[in-house]
């Protein structure tokens, strides 16, 4: 076993080090910087098709929902499509309105998940068209789907979804970029330089794992903590999500990931000098505006750890600890910002002496409902 891991103490360990290699090789022969092309074999004979598409849905479980809502924003930003984001469990039960107009995205990494498959059964049912994000080669969902695009992220082991998670953020990418390209709602330049700077990803990944280091200190602080906010706005928001999602599914720490904004209508009533709030504070466009955010729990005493661009100032004045991660193109951020987060989970769960790749109650896939 100890030669399946790699050298590393666990296998969510060795896939949260892999993403560098599973995103460049998710993104092998689909990027062609120099053209500023995308091309997905998996859907092209749908090219027409996402010309015209009024609107997309998509539909998963778990980790691969929160790929689905970073999925929403780029697919919005770049291809200006209207995208629904939906739990398969609730989609499947609530007679969605639903038609042969839609094209249906559903993504996981098992392929197998029951609520997933059933809630595709029931769009093809209405006739929409079935794209699958999945993982797992010959797998269940991607026999039923009428088109897709493997992740290639390799087997995932750890329960907890690591690199599957950042593989399916990356064929989002990939497929907002192409779905632009079809329609034309991004400059041919502009093309050329987001697939520029997305090629250069996998290398920005593996600067941002040179944190680790760091990450496990500020782990030891937080470590005896009970409760953990996560914060972020934008499409920070679902990387909130998911850093929540893996401290308590591996640490069982009670974590809740929230836009920053709407902390205001609630989880502010538990700031105290105990609680612990992770923001993504990253250079973007919502910037200012989270800054505010911290200020806010700042007043309250709350201990915060800002996920900050490199070489800011600003925040690393205000807040208690910061974890640089580099710069990058607002696309992207959730490639990278996502990092920090996996190994801070990794690391409070491994002080706190948590099965880490098998965390209680939970499976790696849920097949059934
Ligand atoms: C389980 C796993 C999660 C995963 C979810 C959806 O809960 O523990 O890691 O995100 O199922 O699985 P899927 O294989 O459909 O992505």
């Amino acid at each position: 076993e100890m030669l399946e891991k790699g050298g590393f103490e666990h296998f969510m360990l060795k896939e949260i080090y892999e993403q560098p290699r599973s995103v460049r090789d998710c993104m092998r022969g689909r990027i062609y910087p120099i053209e500023g092309k995308v091309q997905l074999g998996g859907i092209k004979d749908y090219a027409d098709k996402l010309k015209n598409v009024e609107r997309i849905v998509v539909i998963a479980c778990g980790t691969s929902w929160h790929a689905g809502l970073v999925g929403e924003y780029l697919i919005e930003e770049y291809a200006r499509i209207p995208v629904e984001v939906e739990y398969a469990s609730e989609f499947r039960y609530r007679n969605p309105i639903i038609s042969e107009k839609d094209i249906v995205i559903a993504i996981s990494q098992s392929g197998e998940t029951a609520d997933t498959m059933a809630a595709i059964e029931l769009a093809k049912e209405r006739g929409a068209t079935i794209f699958g994000i999945c993982n797992v080669v010959g797998s269940s969902i991607p026999r039923i789907t009428d088109a897709g695009v493997y992740t290639h992220a390799g087997p995932e082991i750890g329960v907890a979804s690591t690199k599957a998670f950042t593989a399916q953020v990356t064929v989002l990418t990939l497929m907002a970029l192409y779905m632009a390209q079809q329609r034309g709602t991004v400059k041919q330049s502009d093309l050329v330089s987001m697939l520029t700077e997305l090629d250069e990803i996998p290398t920005l990944i593996e600067q941002a794992l040179k944190s680790d280091e760091k990450i496990a200190e500020i782990a030891e602080k937080f470590k005896d903590s009970s409760n953990c906010l996560f914060l972020g706005r934008g499409s920070g928001f679902p990387v909130a999500l998911e850093g929540a999602l893996k401290l308590k599914e591996i640490s069982y720490i009670h974590a809740e990931g929230y836009p920053a904004a709407e902390m205001k209508h609630g989880p502010i009533a538990l700031i105290d000098e105990d609680m612990p709030v992770v923001f993504i504070a990253t250079k973007n466009s919502s910037y200012e505006k989270v800054i505010s955010n911290i200020q806010e729990v700042k007043a309250r005493k709350g201990k915060v750890i800002a996920i900050v661009t490199e070489g800011d100032k600003t925040v690393k004045e205000m807040v208690d600890y910061i974890i640089e991660i580099p710069a990058c193109n607002e696309a992207y951020l959730p490639l990278l910002a996502t990092i920090p987060l996996q190994l801070l989970s990794y690391h409070i769960a491994v002080l706190r002496g948590c099965n880490v790749d098998q965390p209680r109650n939970l499976a790696k896939s849920v097949t059934v409902e």
